[in-house]
């Protein structure tokens, strides 16, 4: 069988980041085992996010800002992004990043957690595109709940659908914590499939990216 994360290491290697403080960025997170989205998975969002011309922009999980600078050089002028992060040391970082490449205006982060009432979220409703990319267990929570502030043929792009493989051999992860979280990931994917409002298509890029169209 072909190796996929050879193959998407191959494939990401041809994806360059717009600029190079960027490029740092993703080196920094490789060496604290941030998990920001994979060059390849960004790469494609940001074509998505091109074709939809989606500006109005919701992502749940902005750790240091990474995904959020790119969707929002993606979106260009008119793109309003607002992005959601519990972790005080994150959204520190996260700013730091954001401010660096003049992008504050653009960018709104949103301290709290994403499966509360959040009225900066509520206010800002609908999004031409809403991210999922944050706690795996709380995917189809939060699904449920940013779904309908999706616009009349939104999108909803969920990260790490394929969890590092992980998805095709549950019975082969032995720690339960871990295994847990892989059904979690796996039932996730079964929920986004039999969603009759929607259309999901799984991609084998990055980690694993599925693309829901409200239809
Ligand atoms: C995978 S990282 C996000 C990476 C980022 N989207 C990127 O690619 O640059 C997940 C982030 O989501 C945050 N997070 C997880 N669950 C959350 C929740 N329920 N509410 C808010 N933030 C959450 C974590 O603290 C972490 O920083």
């Amino acid at each position: 069988m072909t190796d996929f994360d050879k193959l998407s290491e191959y494939a990401a290697a041809f994806v360059k980041p717009e600029n190079s403080m960027l490029r740092q960025m993703e080196k920094k997170a490789k060496q604290i085992y941030i998990p920001i989205m994979h060059p390849s998975a960004i790469a494609f969002l940001q074509q998505l996010i091109k074709w939809k011309k989606a500006r109005r922009i919701l992502e749940l999980g902005t750790a240091i800002g990474y995904s959020a600078i790119r969707m929002c050089l993606a979106a260009g002028q008119d793109a309003e992004i607002i992005t959601i992060e519990r972790e005080k040391e994150m959204i520190r970082e996260a700013e730091r990043n954001i401010k660096e490449q003049g992008l504050t205006a653009w960018i709104h982060i949103v301290e709290g957690d994403a499966t509360e009432d959040l009225p900066a979220v509520r206010d800002a409703v609908p999004f031409d595109l809403i991210l999922i990319d944050a706690a795996k267990a709380q995917y189809e929570k939060l699904f449920l709940k940013y779904a309908r502030y999706l616009a009349p043929a939104g999108i909803i792009v969920t990260d790490n659908v394929f969890f590092h493989g992980l998805v095709c051999d549950i019975d082969g992860v032995k720690k339960k914590p871990l295994h847990r979280l892989v059904g979690k990931v796996d039932s996730y994917n079964r929920f986004l499939a039999e969603r009759s409002e929607f259309d999901t298509i799984f991609l084998t890029v990055g980690d694993g990216l599925a693309v829901s169209t409200k239809k």
